[in-house]
């Protein structure tokens, strides 16, 4: 048995997690039940689910065990954030909500009653997201918007219509990315461009539309959230042009954070910093589904499950806390030159 998350505010145990890769013992599971005192669910179903929601809303602690994979996967966040209640009914961006991690903290606000306004060039996917909030009765909204951040002319059309429409956001996510495997000696202008516009030019962007909102708006307690990576931190020799972008990530969160301060701002700048996770991302950047899952299975992976929940706590933060950067990587990562070797081409 493994504890996996605790409350935030009062740090009591909400939750308990069982892994399934072999089948767990009638006696394991009354031991737990006799040290935890609470509620037990043994299926994975969307019945079982609905029952630990709704236990959970109503302040109980309960357990739930499954797989690892399935509980990261899970459409919604089993974790209380106390802090969150203050945003509900506020306005939110998500860049790239179409798949992966963008998708997942999307789900979330609206959990959480925030109005998301989700954006992504295939946008018609988000239609599969909506429905899935509308299933689950959260009780916030998810409004999709077609949009390339890669195209300064198209974010700055997105911005005017959130302020005509939605009259401006209080968090940002700026979530979109993309990457290469392609070696600094063999990358052509039009892909460094593309992944610098997309990493770069249009997180800084969105980020200055956001806070001009704010600003006009007496916001004080907006939130700015940049999903960079453990390569705005490190250097592993491979991905070298989507690691100078991530280091640019790391710079300009302190810059923004820093211009905000000498503003007399309390909109707070949060960097989430995750190493590998299980989306999209490296079926893309291999050009290769099958190798993409095959990495995935060949390595410990973070899920997106668990950038979500490092957004919501930081901007479940209390007003004098603004946490500057999480770092996350899978547990069993083995040194960065092993990983290295695992994503050689
Ligand atoms: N997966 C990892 O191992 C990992 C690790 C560290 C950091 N990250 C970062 O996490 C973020 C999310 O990636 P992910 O892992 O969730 O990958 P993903 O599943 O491939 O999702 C990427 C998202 O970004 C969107 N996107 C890409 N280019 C865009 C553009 N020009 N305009 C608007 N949206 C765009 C995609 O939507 P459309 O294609 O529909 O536009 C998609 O929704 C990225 O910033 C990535 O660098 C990922």
């Amino acid at each position: 048995m493994k504890q996996i998350y605790t409350d935030r505010q009062t740090y009591r145990p909400t939750l308990f997690a069982f892994t399934v890769n072999q089948s767990i013992s009638q006696r394991s599971l009354k031991y737990v039940e006799r040290i935890t005192n609470n509620i037990l669910f043994s299926e994975n179903s969307p019945l079982a689910f609905k029952f630990v929601q709704h236990f959970s809303e109503n302040g109980l602690h309960f357990l739930y065990y499954t797989s690892w994979k399935t509980l990261g996967n899970m459409t919604s966040s089993l974790v209380e954030f106390g802090g969150m209640s203050r945003w509900a009914n506020r306005k939110a961006l998500v860049t790239g909500c179409s798949s992966g991690i963008g998708a997942v903290i999307a789900k979330d606000l609206v959990r959480y009653g925030v109005i998301v306004i989700g954006c992504a060039r295939n946008v018609e996917k988000i239609d599969v997201l909506i429905k899935e909030c509308e299933e689950a009765g959260y009780k916030g909204k998810l409004i999709p918007y077609k949009c390339d951040v890669g195209k300064s002319s198209e974010v700055e059309a997105m911005f005017e219509w959130l302020e005509k429409q939605h009259g401006g956001v209080d968090i940002c996510v700026n979530n979109a990315g993309a990457g290469s495997m392609t070696p600094l000696l063999d990358l052509k202008g039009d892909e460094m461009s593309e992944i610098l516009n997309i990493n770069v030019v249009g997180l800084v962007l969105c980020s200055n539309l956001a806070v001009k909102s704010m600003l006009a708006r007496n916001i004080d307690d907006g939130h700015i959230i940049n999903i960079s990576s453990m390569l705005g931190h490190i250097i592993i020799g491979i991905m070298n042009f989507y690691t100078a972008t991530k280091h640019a990530v790391t710079a300009l969160t302190k810059g923004l954070r820093m211009e905000l301060a000498a503003k007399g701002s309390r909109i707070k700048v949060t960097q989430i910093s995750p190493g590998r996770v299980e989306t999209n991302f490296h079926p893309s950047i291999f050009g290769d589904a099958e190798k993409g899952r095959k990495f995935y299975e060949s390595v410990e992976s973070l899920t997106p499950r668990d950038v979500s929940d490092a957004v919501l706590h930081a901007i479940s933060a209390p007003d004098n806390c603004q946490i500057y950067d999480i770092m996350l990587q899978p547990t069993n990562l083995g040194s960065p030159a092993a990983y290295a070797t695992i994503l050689k081409p």
